[in-house]
């Protein structure tokens, strides 16, 4: 409740702090919250322009001549399924754009999230690209590139909903997507903020929590906002809470140890942020307002 406020106060501030100290080494911040060194990041890609490339040259991957990517592609703008059964999206793009740099196809495996997760941590997959949030538990079991997006944790209600802040979310139902960083927080203890598992109902995606909240069967979603934009936006009736439960950054995981993989993501995504391609891919998703 208010240790949310505290929490997302507390990463603003480590963000914008990481954002303007040029000190910050990406092993040391890889230890905090947030790998993210835009610094780090753009030195990096004017120092070589066929860095990525060069670094592609030794690279092993699940499938040879492949860059497998597991995700879950119901969480849009971010990855999601076309009419035509194809994927698309920001991940989808970026992703593309990364293999295209390191000359690799690129193979996209749709899964639920966790299996997502998993996939790369059992070398299934070369790389999980699904809005992932940086976050300890994760970095304990894989490694992350720089973060290439911001993500913030927003509460979706009905329009008419008695729920006003996140103090209003005790004593009520709690709709999540499985294995997210939305489900870790709420179901979390009321000591740490959280509500207790069994306030939180942890579904297989974010559009199933969706489905369940127009049905009564939860009387909110905690979901990342862009993708709660997205579902109230297609779903008349709900809107989404001004208070914001956590502000996070989204990057690419991969196997734990897999540095040379890592590296070329991180050379390729340098040069696709210092070209602009990765801003113009998510403009094209998520128009400035
Ligand atoms: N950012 C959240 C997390 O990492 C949710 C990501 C869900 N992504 C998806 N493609 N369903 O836990």
């Amino acid at each position: 409740m208010k240790k949310y406020m505290a929490l997302a106060t507390a990463l603003c501030l480590a963000l914008s702090l990481a954002a303007c100290g040029g000190s910050t080494s990406s092993s040391s911040a890889a230890a905090s919250s947030a790998p993210a060194s835009s610094a780090a990041a753009s030195s990096e890609a004017a120092s070589g322009t066929a860095s990525s490339e060069a670094a592609a040259g030794e690279l092993t991957t699940v499938v040879s001549g492949k860059l497998t990517m597991s995700t879950n592609a119901a969480f849009p703008p971010y990855e999601m399924t076309t009419d035509d059964g194809s994927f698309e999206g920001i991940d989808v793009e970026i992703a593309g754009a990364i293999a295209d740099k390191l000359g690799l196809e690129l193979q996209i495996d749709d899964m639920d999230f966790d299996a997502a997760l998993l996939a790369v941590q059992q070398g299934k997959s070369d790389m999980v690209m699904a809005g992932v949030t940086v976050n300890d538990e994760r970095l304990a079991v894989m490694d992350f590139s720089d973060s290439y997006a911001t993500g913030i944790q927003v509460v979706i209600v009905p329009e008419d909903s008695d729920i006003a802040s996140i103090d209003d979310l005790a004593g009520k139902k709690i709709g999540t997507q499985r294995g997210t960083t939305g489900y870790l927080y709420c179901s979390d203890t009321p000591e740490n903020g959280g509500f207790g598992e069994d306030a939180v109902v942890a579904y297989d995606d974010g559009l199933t929590a969706v489905r369940a909240l127009l049905n009564g069967q939860v009387d909110c979603v905690v979901i990342d906002n862009a993708p709660a934009q997205s579902f109230v936006e297609s779903n008349p009736g709900l809107k989404i809470l001004d208070t914001e439960f956590a502000v996070e950054d989204y990057a690419i995981g991969v196997n734990k140890g897999n540095t040379a993989l890592l590296d070329a993501i991180n050379a390729a995504l340098a040069e696709l942020t210092e070209d602009g391609t990765v801003q113009s891919i998510i403009d094209k998703y998520i128009p400035a307002e």
